[in-house]
């Protein structure tokens, strides 16, 4: 397995930033400072900025049926998701054969049409495709790159319902992304099974829409040999065994994008707590797992209950976290089970997987240039929980530190960041900056106001940057375009505002 090496800097980054508040002592902190990955030092400016517009959907008389779109026309995923109908719930039906890492089932979509529909298409990568159903009649259906060509018995009128079952099997095939050249993300199995999806990655193991601008609700259901632990996103409904197998359902009934879906299998040890309203917490540690591990996440509960103060109630019915027991630097805030490597586990990191449940998870990104909103929003939630924990004066470290490393860095602006530099640092140091400024400028009542406020407008759908601003304009009552402009757009990062 290779190393992940731009998650590692992450990690790296952020461990001593998170140090770096734990020191007394002088601001300037003489440890030396990982070495920047080879990233530009500044990003050309698009200008204008483009703004994404989905797939029309009403090019097409609705009377005649067409084909639908075989993309949703994101700029930094041209691929990635098709036109013509919404995804409503996914079940997956799936039997893992961990020795030779093979899948064989059925995944079944509940769509509508929102276009009289010929034929549609769904992502899918690798995997041998053996039949296909559309409610319950044969469908033909054709295989081109990553996109599954499905032509029903009858054309669907606009707005019509329909179930499309697909049969499949075969070895996960890792899958390239565009923003990260030497890695692969999707379907891995090493220690058993986990699955890091974001961006494309989700393809891997299912056929779908794969933009988060179609989320859905999903039903997991997971046969593997007996002696696994079984962990997907949502809550675990059954558990049956029968023979030398374990058949394991879980329900995520909350809208959630494709690259959040998760699966994880493995020999793990499951912690139960009690979070804030009665949410269940559930932990799955590697048993051979330390206090260090258990101590890093000892206070989810108390996080959840802060993060729903300053954003509003949390999303989901449930929260928990995967520890694979893999030293490759990796975190990722799949819904409602965040997962980490051994060594990616520490407090800070999980406040940042778990401000993603609000930043990311439900509210989500229209396109994936608006990646500071969900990065950035991460970040600065990491210098909130600072400020909670040890006080004001840590939590404006904190982020002096973030301002401080992006400014002599010469870091690129977070707005537009282009595809191949869509997790790099520049993202989230200067993505939480612009809340840090912005929390100069209108001051702290508003600024939570703001944060609540989008939040409260977005959750469980689709938000963008312009969806941002506008949402700070009205709340601020203050026009803020050149602000945002400045923070999000311009090479060089604007000097922090006076508070007051
Ligand atoms: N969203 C992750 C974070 O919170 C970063 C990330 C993006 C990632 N794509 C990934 C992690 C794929 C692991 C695998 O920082
Ligand atoms: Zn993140």
């Amino acid at each position: 397995m290779k190393k992940r090496l731009l998650l590692t800097f992450i990690a790296l980054s952020l461990a001593v930033l998170s140090c770096r508040t734990l020191l007394p002592g002088p601001a300037l902190d003489p440890t030396p400072l990982p070495a920047l990955p080879t990233q530009p030092v500044s990003t050309p400016i698009p200008s204008p900025r483009p703004t994404f517009q989905p797939a029309p959907t009403d090019s097409i008389p609705t009377e005649i049926a067409g084909a639908g779109a075989d993309t949703l026309n994101d700029p930094y995923y041209p691929q990635m998701g098709n036109g013509g109908y919404d995804a409503l719930h996914y079940t997956l039906d799936l039997t893992v054969d961990l020795d030779n890492n093979q899948i064989s089932g059925s995944t079944t979509l509940d769509a509508q049409a929102t276009e009289a529909l010929s034929s549609f298409n769904l992502d899918l990568h690798g995997l041998d495709v053996s039949a296909v159903t559309v409610d319950n009649l044969p469908a033909t259906f054709s295989r081109q790159d990553d996109e599954l060509t499905i032509t029903p018995a009858a054309p669907f009128a606009k707005d019509q319902s329909f179930t499309v079952s697909i049969a499949y099997s075969g070895r996960p095939q890792p899958v390239e992304d565009i923003f990260f050249p030497d890695e692969t993300v999707g379907w891995f199995a090493d220690a058993g099974v986990y699955v890091l999806s974001e961006s494309a990655g989700a393809m891997s193991w299912y056929p779908v829409n794969n933009h988060p601008l179609d989320k859905a609700s999903y039903t997991f259901r997971i046969t593997a040999p007996k002696q696994y632990v079984v962990a997907t996103n949502g809550l675990m409904k059954s558990e049956v065994v029968k023979g030398e197998m374990k058949t394991t359902v879980w329900e995520e009934t909350h809208p959630m994008a494709s690259y959040l879906a998760t699966l994880a299998i493995g020999h793990y040890k499951l912690f139960t707590e009690t979070g804030p309203n009665g949410l269940p917490i559930h932990n799955y540690f590697p048993p051979e797992a330390g206090g260090e591990i258990t101590s890093a996440f000892s206070r989810t509960s108390e996080m959840i209950a802060y993060y729903s103060q300053v954003f509003g109630p949390y999303p989901f019915e449930s929260y928990g976290a995967v520890v694979v027991p893999l030293e490759l630097e990796f975190a990722l805030e799949n819904q409602t089970l965040s997962v980490f490597s051994y060594d990616m586990v520490d407090e800070i990191t999980v406040a940042h997987e778990l401000a993603h449940q609000w930043f990311g998870n439900s509210v989500s990104l229209r396109s994936w240039e608006n990646i500071w909103l969900n990065e950035g929003f991460a970040t600065y939630a990491e210098a909130l929980w600072v400020e909670h924990t040890e006080g004001k004066a840590a939590g404006d470290d904190y982020m002096r530190d973030i301002y401080a490393k992006a400014r002599a860095k010469n870091m690129a602006a977070p707005g537009n960041p282009e595809a191949r530099h869509l997790f790099d640092d520049f993202v989230y140091y200067r993505g939480a900056c612009v809340l840090h400024a912005l929390r100069l400028k209108v001051g702290d009542e508003l600024f939570f106001k703001i944060l609540h406020e989008y939040y409260a407008r977005y959750q469980y759908g689709n938000a963008s940057t312009d969806d941002f601003i506008a949402v700070a304009q009205s709340v601020s009552g203050q026009d803020l375009q050149a602000f945002f402009t400045d923070w999000l757009f311009s090479a060089e990062i604007p000097p922090l505002p006076q508070p007051g």
